[in-house]
């Protein structure tokens, strides 16, 4: 039994970053400064993105991808429903209609196109997919069924930070992408997001709805080139400060090798869990070649089928191991129990099934064996259903 505490995320900064948040307080400008516009460069010359817009946080971003693609009243938005909830809050606040989507089984737990396909009606807006762990959604799948019908899909990227698919950064796929900087993501700042787009117009309107609908930047303001403005679309206050792009500067610079640790963790896992009851998604089919391109963000399990995952998210409690749950399936939520069919059963049931075990690029290799070694040890003790093949979640099995 292990007698180290083994957290569920794990953030350290050093002097270098430190440095950094003191920075704007040097120079005496806190917000939509030179920080936030260094950020946004950088942002576009690691994605190829030919636009980046620095947001307050993954859900301002989402927001304001909907916002400025026209969503509202009467418009329907397709949205997977094993994702955190801003994903379909955001469009819905809106006033859009939410269809949430099923998963495609416990070996990939993003998005079925097949379930995105029967979703569409004549009111269909809008599809955000949401790289669920930094693995890819079959985009080629979904863009065939989005782009004949001129439907603009938004990437939810909050754990696909600067990862590529096909060569191709994730963001760049759709119409919009939308990055979450939250404390436990890729790279931090506390809060913080971005949008990356090709498009000119549609960055336009982001950047326009991002500052109150004004027509002038406050950066322009504050150098002088300009002294009033117009506001020309009713929008939002959705800056990020100074401080936060100072910070999240320094954690972009140190990504790739940091998403390098994540790549190797995730293997680790799954040669721990390779043979066994416990089954690691993303390890099969097309996920097993893009792992050199992948950006691993948490590290989801699906548990046997009968597993009381209380008990053992206790047990591990007790060995010092933490754990979390990615998520609650939306449709689960109250304000989504509209959308408790029984085409969604199955994620209901997936959700259940899931756990995310400790995964940071500190993370000791000896780590990972330990909270892999414990989990199979209790999933013995509770004498739960041997084979991962008597998942009823496993359509291609
Ligand atoms: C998939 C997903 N979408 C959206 C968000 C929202 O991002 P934020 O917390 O920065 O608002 C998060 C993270 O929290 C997320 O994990």
């Amino acid at each position: 039994m292990t007698t180290r505490r083994i957290p569920f995320f794990d953030a350290r900064f050093d002097r270098e970053e430190i440095e950094a948040v003191i920075r704007p307080l040097e120079r005496g400008w806190l917000t939509m400064g030179e920080e936030v516009q260094a950020l946004e460069e950088e942002i576009r010359g690691a994605t190829g993105a030919a636009h980046a817009v620095a947001v307050a946080n993954g859900t301002a971003a989402l927001h304001l991808a909907s916002a400025a693609l026209g969503l509202g009243p009467g418009d329907e938005v397709i949205c997977p429903s094993l994702t955190f909830v801003a994903s379909a809050s955001a469009p819905r606040a809106l006033g859009a209609d939410i269809r949430l989507c099923a998963s495609v089984g416990s070996h990939d737990l993003a998005v079925d196109p097949a379930a995105i396909e029967a979703s569409l009606s004549d009111r269909t807006r809008a599809i955000v997919v949401v790289h669920y762990a930094g693995f890819a959604c079959d985009m080629e799948a979904i863009r065939a069924i989005a782009e004949p019908r001129g439907i603009p899909i938004i990437e939810d990227c909050a754990h696909a930070l600067f990862t590529r698919h096909r060569g191709r950064m994730l963001g760049l796929h759709g119409r919009v992408g939308c990055f979450s900087f939250y404390s436990n993501k890729n790279a931090t700042c506390g809060e913080g997001g971005a949008l990356i787009t090709d498009d000119a117009e549609l960055a336009e309107s982001l950047r326009r709805l991002r500052s109150h609908g004004m027509t002038v930047p406050t950066l322009d303001r504050k150098r002088g080139r300009a002294s009033s403005y117009d506001v020309i679309v009713p929008g939002f206050n959705y800056r990020i400060d100074e401080i936060r792009a100072a910070l999240l500067r320094v954690q972009l610079g140190r990504l790739p090798k940091r998403l390098e640790r994540r790549r190797q963790l995730f293997q680790r896992y799954a040669a721990a869990f390779d043979g066994t009851a416990v089954q690691l998604p993303f390890t099969e089919g097309r996920h097993a070649d893009e792992l050199e391109e992948t950006g691993v963000h948490i590290l989801p399990v699906v548990l046997p089928a009968g597993t009381d995952r209380t008990a053992l998210v206790e047990q591990l409690k007790k060995r010092g191991i933490q754990t979390s749950v990615h998520y609650p399936a939306i449709h689960t939520f109250s304000a989504y129990s509209d959308q408790d069919t029984p085409s969604l059963r199955a994620t209901g049931e997936l959700s259940n099934r899931e756990l995310s075990l400790p995964f940071y690029p500190d993370l000791a290799d000896e780590d990972v064996d330990t909270v892999a070694g414990e989990l199979l040890a209790i999933l013995e003790q509770q004498a739960a259903p041997a084979s991962r093949d008597d998942s009823p979640l496993r359509p291609n099995a």
